[in-house]
């Protein structure tokens, strides 16, 4: 996402290596959604794996619609239609692994939706489905249509709303995989940011709640605690917050987003962390439920 919106400018090229060495890796699952840079993240992402289809797992996501200087919601059947076919030409590829949409369209019953996408699987256009950012009664009306092969919600240490809303008990009762989007908090849980003011112009942070100047100075203290128990560790604090979701299960998959193939590797490395059961306590202590200063978006009240 951050390759072309959202988090300020990125370097195309450094954005084409760091796709190419997170797949030399053994990393197969990239995230995109033809919102992001309003198509250019499709582009790059095709561009990027071009000559290598086979080894990647493509996720992407239709449903926020750009106009007018603000984005509307859409899940109608001839709108998915409409929007996969596009996604595929960006993509530059046959078939779309897993396709998701990115927020239920509250005027098109959540079912039409999914009969749509239903359609896409049984024409071979797309492999899976799932939906983003899911109560867990659209979760459970959808998985009625067609299987769900996975939901992608934000999940980190300071957002663990899913573990007791429903929706993760939801997802595990009908073995629905759990992708786990901010997984590094939107560069919060790194430890690598120390204010607003230093966050670039066209930084969307800037608009988020968690990250206005009183509440980035109480979240600080969160990463107090981590930076405390990553010195123990022998790591970052980045690599604790990563590892503590990949702790969360084999049907939770982190998507940590970066530009850098210096924090890509630094990421990589999250994955031999092992967490005992008094470091997940610890975690549990200093991260409750809400225990963050301020909503995860504008004009949300959590
Ligand atoms: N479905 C949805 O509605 C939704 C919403 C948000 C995000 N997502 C998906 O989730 C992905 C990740 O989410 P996200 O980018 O919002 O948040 P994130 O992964 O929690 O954090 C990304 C931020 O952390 C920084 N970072 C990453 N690794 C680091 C490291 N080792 N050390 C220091 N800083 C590090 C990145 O900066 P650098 O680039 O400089 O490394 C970036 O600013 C997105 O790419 C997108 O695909 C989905």
């Amino acid at each position: 996402m951050a390759m072309s919106q959202t988090y300020g400018p990125a370097d195309e090229a450094e954005s084409i290596a760091t796709i190419n060495r997170a797949l030399d890796s053994g990393i197969s699952l990239l995230d995109t959604a033809d919102i992001y840079g309003q198509g250019h993240n499709e582009q790059l992402v095709g561009r990027a794996v071009a000559g290598r289809r086979d080894q990647v797992v493509i996720a992407t996501k239709f449903g926020f619609v750009a106009g007018g200087g603000g984005r509307r919601l859409a899940g109608e059947p001839s709108y998915v239609n409409a929007a996969c076919e596009a996604s595929l030409k960006r993509l530059g590829t046959e078939y779309i692994d897993l396709y998701l949409q990115h927020r239920v369209d509250p005027a098109t019953p959540v079912e039409e939706t999914v009969g749509a996408m239903a359609d896409l699987v049984a024409a071979g256009k797309v492999r899976h489905i799932g939906l983003s950012e899911a109560s867990a009664e659209q979760i459970t009306r959808a998985h009625a249509v067609h299987p769900l092969t996975a939901v992608q919600n934000e999940w980190s240490l300071w957002t663990r709303d899913h573990e007791s809303n429903g929706v993760l008990a939801a997802m595990r009762e009908l073995g629905i995989g759990f992708i786990a989007f901010s997984p590094l908090g939107r560069g919060f849980l790194t430890g690598a940011l120390n204010g607003p003011d230093n966050l670039a112009p066209a930084d969307m942070r800037r608009t988020n709640p968690r990250f206005q100047a009183g509440n980035f100075a109480k979240n600080l203290e969160l990463v107090d605690h981590l930076r405390e128990l990553a010195a123990h560790k022998g790591c970052s604090v980045a690599q604790l917050a990563l590892a503590w979701v990949l702790a969360r299960g084999e049907d939770v998959v982190p998507i940590p987003g970066t530009k850098k193939l210096k924090n890509l590797e630094a990421n990589i490395a999250a994955d031999a962390i092992e967490l005992n059961d008094d470091d997940l306590a610890a975690l549990d202590d200093s991260f409750p439920l809400h225990v963050a200063a301020g909503a995860r978006y504008p004009g949300k009240s959590e």
